[in-house]
């Protein structure tokens, strides 16, 4: 019998509005003196990070490599030819890296565990008891500083050896190699870990394994890439349904990437599209998790194209999460495609910050030469506050107010500011702006739980290489030392400015 408990989807949305939000600011804005004791009793303020992005010693203690071990090893796949070979070195330096959580005051940490590390070939060899000692180091210094563990199962990571038979989650036989490594999880690590989620956002990961071809396997098809594999329409929809099926047998939690749209126009064409698009990035992982199956929005404009659940899949998949976890950063405008032209030739679509999205959709952030908010590293990723509140009222809506966790946001800073490390006010300023909306939309009722600051230092921003900053602290290149940015500063005395320091559970549930 699996130990599990509470269990959380994540899932990063966009929001995009209509109005200029990056000029006029609402009051919630204008005046932002946020603070702990705006969030409910035992609400978890805690940091995330993934393994692949921070451990390093890829090779080391019985590890074999992995899918990004591989990917990065292919010239061309990386920003500067990069690669996590040695991260941040978190795989040596942990015990530093729980002193800073401490130090900061975090109530909760998120982390993924290396699956190449605890199951070098997955199902196919034993397990690692190397790997499995480090992850129980880290889960046991943890809880002996009161920091809850909160554990994602799969963050982008698989062992080669799973691509190589199985071609990664193009293949239904992916499904069980995740169960097997799931229950080795638990097994190992159920006792102490309270927290699970089973996939990191596999919308994202399926759109840039299968359609964008920007993640391994590097797999697409015109007018998304020219790859010599792939097929950008249907495989994003094949992974998808296997990494559902994978979440549902294994546990009740997953973590989705959503964005959250806004019209780009008042037509009500434009209207229509922003439902679409959030239909088909966000419901197209919670609906099927929640209520059994796809969107009927994605189920109407797919036809054949999208696999089927047969109806012992359903009743598996139907209420299969606990929580949904929502990694959100940002907004974009959504442009309909079904009744006007969208004028997106490939390159600018798939280069720029303007891409096409399946279901009709064109998304920008960018109208009439005017971005939604501010821009940030990440081309796709822009400042909007507001954001914040509208996707969690999203969810909340459609799913009967679920309860929620915010399991990334986070500010990357413009690749040109190199001086991010000793002056990140802009950073201070996007988490208590986001974090006033969180707590507007907490106050109207939201269910959210907790909420984790991509991240906890700065680390290896997957086919971006190291240039995008998100960490509180910055890693020194040559001594790999953490140095606590101003936002370190910040996060700690919000966090200490409060009298709910107090972390109580009371939604542990065992399966
Ligand atoms: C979400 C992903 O989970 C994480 O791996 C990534 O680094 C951040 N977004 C920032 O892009």
């Amino acid at each position: 019998m699996k130990k599990i408990t509470s269990s959380c989807i994540s899932s990063s949305f966009l929001i995009i509005l209509l109005s200029s939000i990056s000029t006029v600011k609402s009051s919630v804005e204008q005046n932002i003196d946020i603070k702990r004791s705006d969030f409910p009793h035992g609400f978890l303020f805690g940091a995330a990070t993934s393994a692949y992005q921070i451990e390093g010693a890829f090779h080391e203690d019985g590890k074999s490599l992995n899918n990004w071990d591989v990917f990065c090893r292919i010239k061309g796949s990386i920003a500067n030819g990069e690669n996590g070979d040695i991260a941040d070195d978190h795989y040596h330096r942990y015990m530093e890296d729980i002193e800073i959580m401490h130090s900061l005051g975090l109530s909760a940490y998120r982390f993924s565990i290396s699956w190449s590390r605890v199951l070098p070939r997955g199902k196919f060899g034993g397990v690692n008891r190397a790997g499995i000692m480090f992850y129980n180091k880290i889960i046991d210094n943890l809880i002996l500083r009161g920091i809850e563990p909160f554990v994602t199962i799969h963050h982008n990571d698989y062992p080669q050896e799973l691509g190589d038979r199985h071609g990664g989650w193009l293949s239904p036989l992916m499904q069980e190699d995740f169960v097997h490594f799931a229950e080795t999880c638990f097994k190992n690590f159920g006792d102490r870990v309270r927290y699970w989620t089973t996939i990191n956002e596999p919308n994202l990961f399926a759109e840039m394994g299968y359609e964008s071809a920007t993640f391994p396997p590097a797999r697409c098809s015109p007018p998304f890439g020219n790859c010599a594999n792939g097929n950008s329409d249907i495989e994003p929809l094949i992974a998808v349904h296997n990494m559902l099926l994978a979440h549902a047998k294994a546990a009740k939690f997953i973590v989705v990437h959503a964005y959250m749209y806004t019209p780009l126009t008042e037509d009500e064409a434009d209207k229509e599209a922003a439902k679409r698009a959030l239909a088909f990035n966000v419901a197209w992982i919670l609906d099927p998790l929640v209520f059994g199956d796809y969107p009927p929005e994605m189920k109407r404009h797919h036809g054949s194209e999208l696999p089927t659940f047969s109806s012992e899949e359903r009743s598996l998949l139907r209420d299969s999460i606990d929580f949904i976890g929502i990694n959100h950063y940002s907004t974009l405008y959504a442009k309909d495609c079904i009744h006007s032209s969208c004028i997106c030739n490939d390159s600018s679509c798939i280069q720029g910050s303007d891409r096409p999205i399946r279901g009709f959709v064109y998304t920008s952030g960018d109208r009439d030469g005017v971005t939604i908010g501010e821009p940030t590293a990440m081309a796709q990723l822009f400042v909007v506050p507001r954001g914040m509140e509208d996707i969690v009222n999203y969810v909340k809506e459609r799913y009967n107010n679920k309860p929620m966790f915010v399991t990334e946001n986070g500010y990357s800073s413009p690749v040109s500011k190199n001086d991010d490390y000793q002056n990140d006010v802009k950073r201070i300023h996007f988490h208590k702006s986001y974090l006033a909306y969180l707590a507007r939309a907490i106050r109207n009722g939201a269910d959210v739980r907790g909420y984790f600051i991509w991240s906890l230092m700065d680390s290896f921003e997957w086919s971006s290489g190291y240039a995008p900053k998100f960490g509180l602290y910055h890693i020194d290149p040559s001594t790999l030392n953490r140095i606590p940015k101003l936002s370190a500063g910040w996060y700690g005395d919000f966090l200490s400015n409060s009298t709910l320091v107090d972390v109580k559970f009371s939604n542990t549930v065992s399966m």
